[in-house]
């Protein structure tokens, strides 16, 4: 596999961890549900075809016959889909009604963002989607659907979006108490929210719209329009067909797609620190952390070892970095639908996130899940509830030791407000404990990754998001000659950055 392939596949995991890493295995449970349906009826020619492919591709998940039961459901949240009871999400058909073709053709070839269906669009030619959806339509019991052709929502004139449109969208979030299950500000923090479940009795939750990129029907203005207008059936998320009339369906999805950009925020390999003067900023809120840019890391659920977590909550987070002369400081930003900030003495799982370092500078990085034996992590730990930060050494899952009080003086400060946490940690550049603390000289490519942990989805120890490594840049003082020099100094940082994405291409594909 040569570099490029390499970085893409780790993208990949990243966005789709379970579905991809359980393909294989799935491969092997297609075969065994083959075994099990010979029973099926009479079949039309497309649908036997789809069901050869079903078996081999989809049974692993959706079950062999089709009840969302599948050898890798436990695994999913959401939980594949139980085609039996006919209860689609995504569809052009009113509620209760079951989708047309074209519904069911395009979630196969598109797939469901923020869940682990995968799209099939390169694995499949549109003959076998037919065929698939032609088979999938065999799964359904129509016994409780009659024959009737479903009824297909009719689509106003789509509104233009506007001042004025937002804020009548905006008013309608309130009215419409859409609020309830997903907040405030939309990152399904809603009072509502811990309480909701789904048609098969399972807890869902409810969408953070604020990460359009996760919505499962798509982000577009039209495909939020329909999800007003028809409900995700199978969930709590209802059709408003009833309640509001055309004009304010599409004031309402205008202001919805303002909430959040419509791809998911590009991912940089590279982090740079800002070299600020004067005191580094302990409020979030301060201007200096609202200038420069801001870095998205996606994070993904640990599953390489004892104890795994599958169904991660956290996704990504935020960050900034800036430095002076003393201290670098990183503003971490990610949404969670809760706070857990126990008290001392209460039996709760606090929500807490580490930065990770490794704690010497060589070739090789240390194991991404907490360093291994012969290369050893620095890690920053900031738990919610007391806002407790630590600064620990581990040498591999099991092998976490806390510097205890005589360590180098991690600073930092919290705040939750409508579903996201803010966290500011800071150090000094250097310490006196070169052997077990990171050291910051400005222009160094450092590796940096994060663990986060969301104590209301029981996630603690092992059980934890994370990310792979990237890599923190201290950008380099401008002095007199860089100026003389910034042709050069551009072109050199280019060569460096480039020099580090090998770096990583290289460290990727020697994990692969
Ligand atoms: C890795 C597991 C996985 C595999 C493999 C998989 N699916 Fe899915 N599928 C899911 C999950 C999970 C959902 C439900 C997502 C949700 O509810 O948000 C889903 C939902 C669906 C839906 C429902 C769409 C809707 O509007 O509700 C269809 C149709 C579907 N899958 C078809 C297929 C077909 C056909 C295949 C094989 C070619 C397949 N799936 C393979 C996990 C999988
Ligand atoms: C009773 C709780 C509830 C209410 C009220 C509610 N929703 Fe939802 N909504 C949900 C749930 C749960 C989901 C996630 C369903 C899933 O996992 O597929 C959802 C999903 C969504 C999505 C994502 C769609 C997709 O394609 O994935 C959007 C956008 C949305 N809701 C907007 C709204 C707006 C705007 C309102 C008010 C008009 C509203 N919701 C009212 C529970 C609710």
């Amino acid at each position: 596999m040569d570099g490029e392939t390499a970085m893409y596949k780790i993208k990949d995991i990243m966005k789709t961890s379970i579905s991809v890493l359980m393909l294989s295995g799935l491969l092997v449970a297609g075969s065994l549900a083959d075994a099990q349906t010979e029973k099926a009826p009479a079949l039309s020619q497309e649908a036997e075809a789809g069901r050869s492919l079903y078996n081999d591709w989809c049974a692993g998940c959706h079950g062999a016959d089709g009840l969302g039961d599948g050898p890798a459901a436990d695994y999913l949240d959401p939980r594949p889909r139980n085609f039996v009871d006919g209860a689609f999400k995504i569809r052009n058909t009113v509620s209760g009604e079951l989708p047309t073709d074209e519904d069911i053709f395009k979630m196969i070839d598109v797939g469901m963002p923020g869940s682990s269906m995968p799209g099939w669009k390169k694995q499949f030619s549109e003959k076998q989607i037919h065929q698939l959806v032609a088979y999938i339509k065999t799964l359904i019991d129509m016994e409780f659907f009659g024959e009737e052709i479903p009824e297909k929502i009719t689509v106003g004139e789509p509104l233009p979006s506007s001042a004025e449109s937002l804020a009548k969208g905006k008013e309608l979030y309130r009215k419409l108490k859409c609020w309830e299950c997903h907040g405030e500000e939309g990152r399904g923090d809603g009072p509502s929210a811990p309480t909701l479940k789904d048609d098969w009795g399972n807890p869902i939750i409810s969408a953070d719209i604020t990460k359009g990129w996760t919505f499962r029907g798509g982000s577009h203005t039209f495909d939020i329009y329909r999800t007003f207008t028809t409900g995700l059936d199978g969930t709590p998320m209802p059709s408003y067909i009833d309640t509001i009339g055309d004009e304010d369906r599409w004031h309402l999805s205008n202001y919805v797609k303002s909430l959040s950009p419509l791809e998911m925020p590009p991912v940089k390999t590279v982090l740079t620190s800002r070299r600020i003067k004067g005191e580094i900023p302990g409020n979030p809120d301060d201007p200096i952390w609202r200038q420069g840019e801001d870095y998205f890391f996606p994070l993904a659920g640990q599953i390489v070892f004892e104890p795994k977590l599958y169904t991660p909550s956290i996704d990504s987070i935020l960050i900034k970095s800036v430095y002076n002369d003393k201290e670098v400081a990183f503003l971490i930003t990610w949404n969670d639908r809760t706070r857990n900030a126990p008290e001392k003495g209460k039996d709760e799982l606090p929500d807490s996130m580490a930065v990770q370092f490794p704690v010497e500078l060589k070739d090789e990085r240390p194991h991404f899940v907490l360093g291994d034996a012969g290369n050893p992590v620095n890690l920053w730990k900031w738990k919610a509830g007391g806002d407790t930060l630590e600064e620990a050494n581990a040498r591999g899952v099991g092998k976490y030791f806390p510097q205890g009080p005589e360590s180098q003086g991690l600073k930092g400060d919290a705040a939750y407000m409508h579903g996201r946490w803010k966290l500011i940690v800071k150090r000094s550049l250097t310490t006196e404990e070169e052997n077990n603390d990171i050291q910051f000289v400005p222009g160094e490519f450092i590796p940096i990754s994060f663990l986060a942990w969301d104590g209301s989805n029981n996630e603690a120890g092992g059980k934890m998001s994370l990310s792979s490594w990237y890599y923190l840049v201290l950008e380099k003082p401008v002095t007199a000659r860089a100026f003389i020099f910034t042709p050069l100094a551009i072109l050199g940082a280019v060569g460096l950055e480039f020099l580090a994405m090998r770096r990583a291409r290289r460290g990727a594909r020697s994990r692969n």
